[in-house]
């Protein structure tokens, strides 16, 4: 295999069953997704890379839910992207309801996303502080009440130095009076919207 390289061979291995695909989740992380989107209807998640969470997702989603996976996914030197095809391949290997993956960045998609209201948000793509504070300004309002947002990397873990999400996470989402922190496990948090803004208006 030497004429593929890098993610094309990646891509041949994930194929022919060599190789499953990546995911930067841990085993409890994934455990705990699974337990707060089940039956879930309406579900995004921002930074899809292979899908292993995308697909886990579709698993346990309401039979009739909706699921929409947001990466720009950018093209290889071949001009294709492996990392999406593996990613379409994980959301095919589950039926429930309906998915899509929009092939974009997640404050292009906020932009044409409209009024419909959110019940389960992952957010694990841009962990700069910018890049956090705008997805959280994007779709956070549009999480209904009793939705939850998941958001990856966002506690200390380990000897890792911490991304700007564990901060942005700690002084600006757990301090927010509309959502409440519900669960945590690794790097990932679970918050709940407790309130929307008309409750603490005025
Ligand atoms: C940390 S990886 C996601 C890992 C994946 N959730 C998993 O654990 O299996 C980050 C992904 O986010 C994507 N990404 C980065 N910034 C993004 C943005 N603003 N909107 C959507 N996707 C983004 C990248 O292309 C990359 O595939």
């Amino acid at each position: 295999m030497r004429f593929l390289q890098g993610s094309a061979a990646r891509f041949v291995l994930y194929r022919l069953g060599l190789r499953a695909a990546d995911t930067q989740t841990t085993t409890a992380e994934r455990d705990c997704l699974a337990r707060h989107a089940a039956g879930r209807r309406s579900l995004v998640e921002i930074g899809v890379m292979h899908g292993v969470n995308t697909g886990l997702l579709r698993s346990v989603m309401h039979p009739e839910g909706e699921l929409t996976g947001i990466d720009p996914h950018p093209r290889g030197r071949l001009g294709i992207s492996f990392e999406r095809r593996i990613a379409l391949a994980e959301l095919a290997r589950h039926r429930r309801g309906k998915a899509r993956l929009l092939r974009q960045m997640s404050y292009q998609a906020a932009a044409e996303w409209g009024h419909r209201a959110i019940d389960f948000l992952f957010i694990d793509g841009d962990h700069s502080w910018d890049g956090i504070a705008r997805d959280w300004r994007d779709w956070s309002p549009r999480i209904e009440r009793g939705g939850l947002v998941a958001l990856h990397d966002s506690r200390s873990v380990g000897e890792r130095p911490d991304l700007d999400s564990v901060r942005f996470t700690t002084e600006v989402i757990l301090t927010d009076p509309h959502f409440l922190q519900i669960d945590a496990v690794d790097s990932l948090t679970v918050v709940e919207r407790v309130a929307t803004s008309a409750d603490t208006a005025g």
